[in-house]
């Protein structure tokens, strides 16, 4: 029976290049998808930007430009991602569209007539400079605790305790230093805590195979963990300025952006049909019939740290919408990405950029491979560990898989013109191949990628082994065991066939030119090729190069800053860190590469400072040492100007220090800080120096 099933990715915020973590979903979604597709059933595989909110709105006046500028300059770089790593979506659009207002708009009605919508004051901060309420990522203050400056609510860098911005001592606003004022506003609230969500959430969330143990657990502990057995209710109001839906009869307001980005699933989905293009993937209905249907499959693939929407609000939205919405089926979680074991981040030096990855030249399927072997139906993470990394794509895939083809291709093409011929009984081979097929497509469906990837090396393995044995290089030599050798070189291709098609979904591209460049097929492969044993085969042309230890590096270096070329400890995650579809980032890693937030350029310290005295260095050809009055402190800095300047120069002169700058033990002494010079590709050194009034002490801001 043909299954209809609607696929979708967590929509990525549309602030911001993709990063590793979007990739590795896409790509776990990316293969289940494409197995299915090849089992002949019915698929929609949808994404979109997820467009609204208060950072994508700020954003855009940083940047001079409208929201929809911003959002759609972003969406323009999508398609680089989405073709160099194969990944086959049906429709990409956005959320600030035309369909997600109407929907969002008339959810938001129907669950406001079955009395799921409350009206409450709330009072919050606000930004009177700005003149607009803030949202906690945009306030800091000194933490009531440890007394540490410059630290968010949530989570104070120094000593972790979780504070609420109104607990903060001198609280500021991050986008413009005002002290924020408390002021009420009326706000819209979904009932999560009415009784008619509990009963239905508890039906939903423990339905057999809906979710994973792990998450149903998790939902489970929310759904039950409030004395009263009750939620709290939702926010999902924001006022101007907002870039956001309106909501229909509360002028001045706009949607939460959490509210409309799940609509934005469905929103895809519409505009997808409008389009004509779900007819063209074979279905007649509308869109509406389709969401509707009893038979529609609507599956989310997500990261970890947005399970509270998906399996709470969003079926609870969707439940008390009613027809067309319908509940989803499943909701599949994956877990982050790290690296040697450490968290990920650029401030960690560790992050692997997608486009980099591309840009240098490493292979797509690489990443695709290693990403399957490593995943299963689990919340874990997943770990990337370079040294493995090049150990599994380099063993497995060259040595185990791709080898079977080069070696017996070569025998076929030079003895028999390109001819298989099976001597024996070829069922002892079927029944393997069978039984191995059946095997992938139960890990293939339950998403035990690695279990798969696992039986398909160790299929290639008894492969390599009979072929082996059988010695062919010395048959070839016997005229009279010709026969023999063609028989044993066509059982191998005949097993690297079947590992062709069951590795597919996860390297479509290569499967595609073995389908057709290899086997002489005139299309992709599908899964009942497994069964056809293969009549002829053309000459083997090169079909993955290894992977070498210096692409790894150069993937970790990136080539500008100096970056650590090895992944880098465990650390902290920097404030304001947060988790963004499936990996934790910091919020710097979703800004276009080589640019910084303003929260990590305030966090360096820059000071005037007057040059008490500059001597050279005894043994040093390029420091002087110079002692700097900071106003309330003096300090040494050794700095390699000894070229262009003369110490006595210097001395009383006034410039600009670094002063946040961590201590440095130099042969020649201690460097407590940093002064700052130009300098170009041509000799000459430049020392900074203010204009004239500042004096030592005062801030750079
Ligand atoms: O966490 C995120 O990156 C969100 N942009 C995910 C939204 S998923 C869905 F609800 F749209
Ligand atoms: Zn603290």
């Amino acid at each position: 029976m043909t299954r209809r099933i609607f696929v979708t990715t967590a929509l990525p915020y549309a602030n911001g290049p993709l990063h590793i973590g979007h990739i590795m979903e896409y790509i776990q979604a990316d293969i289940w998808v494409r197995f299915q597709r090849m089992q002949g059933h019915e698929l929609h595989f949808i994404c979109a930007d997820d467009a609204h909110g208060a950072p994508i709105m700020l954003k855009a006046q940083a940047e001079g430009v409208t929201p929809q500028q911003l959002v759609a300059s972003i969406a323009a770089d999508r398609p680089r991602y989405l073709a160099g790593f194969h990944l086959s979506f049906d429709h990409w659009y956005s959320t600030d569209s035309p369909e997600n207002t109407q929907l969002s708009q008339d959810i938001y009605r129907r669950l406001k007539s079955a009395g799921f919508i409350d009206h409450r004051t709330v009072e919050q901060f606000y930004d009177p400079v700005k003149g607009m309420f803030l949202p906690d990522r945009y306030i800091k203050g000194e933490c009531p605790n440890c007394h540490a400056r410059d630290q968010y609510a949530d989570a104070c860098e120094v000593c972790s305790i979780v504070n609420t911005p109104t607990e903060l001592i001198d609280p500021y606003s991050t986008l413009t230093g005002a002290k924020p004022v408390l002021k009420s506003s009326e706000h819209l609230f979904f009932r999560l805590s009415d009784r008619r969500c509990f009963e239905f959430l508890e039906g939903w969330l423990g339905a057999p195979g809906r979710l994973q143990p792990q998450v149903t657990n998790k939902a489970g502990e929310w759904l039950a963990g409030k004395g009263e057995q009750t939620l709290g209710d939702w926010d999902i109001s924001r006022d101007a300025p907002y870039f956001g839906i309106p909501i229909p009869d509360a002028p001045g307001k706009y949607f939460y952006v959490w509210l409309d980005a799940p609509i934005g699933y469905l929103a895809s989905l519409k505009n997808y049909f409008e389009l004509g293009k779900a007819r063209a993937h074979g279905e007649r209905r509308s869109f509406e019939e389709f969401l509707s249907a009893a038979d529609t499959e609507q599956i989310h693939f997500i990261g970890k740290d947005i399970i509270y929407f998906h399996t709470l609000f969003w079926p609870a939205m969707l439940k008390f919408a009613g027809a067309p919405y319908k509940v989803p089926d499943h909701v599949w979680v994956h877990g982050f990405i790290t690296v040697s074991g450490a968290k990920m981040g650029k401030r960690l030096g560790n992050a692997i950029s997608p486009l980099r990855y591309l840009e240098i030249g490493m292979n797509a399927e690489w990443l695709r491979y290693y990403i399957a072997a490593k995943l299963n139906a689990s919340v874990e993470d997943l770990d990337f560990n370079p040294e493995d990394f090049i150990a599994r794509v380099n063993s497995d895939l060259i040595g185990k898989y791709v080898n079977i083809a080069s070696r017996a291709a070569a025998f076929i093409t030079r003895y028999f013109d390109g001819a298989l011929r099976y001597a024996d009984d070829l069922a002892d081979l079927t029944a393997a191949a069978r039984t191995a097929g059946a095997a992938a497509r139960e890990g293939y469906e339950t998403r035990e990628f690695g279990r798969v990837m696992r039986e398909c090396m160790s299929f290639a393995d008894s492969i390599n082994q009979y072929f082996d044995g059988e010695r062919p290089w010395v048959l070839a030599r016997d005229p009279a065991e010709a026969a023999h050798l063609q028989a044993v070189c066509s059982r191998a291709l005949y097993g690297f066939k079947v590992l062709s098609v069951l590795l597919a979904p996860v390297l479509p591209q290569l499967a595609e030119r073995v389908a057709r460049e290899f086997f002489g097929l005139e299309r992709a492969f599908l899964w009942a090729d497994a069964g056809v044993p293969p009549e002829r085969i053309n000459a083997y042309q090169h079909l993955m190069t290894r992977v070498e230890g210096k692409q790894l590096d150069a993937l970790f270096d990136d080539g500008k800053t100096g970056n650590a070329t090895a992944p880098a400890p465990a650390g902290k995650p920097a404030p304001g860190a947060a988790a963004v579809g499936g990996t934790p980032v910091s919020a710097a890693d979703a800004l276009a590469p080589g640019t910084i937030s303003i929260e990590e350029f305030r966090k360096i310290d820059l000071r005037v400072a007057r040059i008490v005295e500059a001597e050279t260095v005894a043994g040093a050809d390029k420091l002087l040492k110079l002692t700097l009055d900071l106003g309330s402190e003096r300090r040494t800095v050794f700095a390699g100007i000894k070229s262009a300047y003369d110490p006595a120069t210097l001395k009383g002169r006034l410039t600009v220090m670094v002063a946040n700058l961590a201590a440095r033990k130099m042969k020649f002494g201690v460097s407590e800080g940093m002064v700052l010079a130009a300098g170009g590709e041509g000799p000459g050194l430049y020392l900074l120096t203010p204009d004239s009034g500042a004096a030592p002490g005062m801030k750079i801001t």
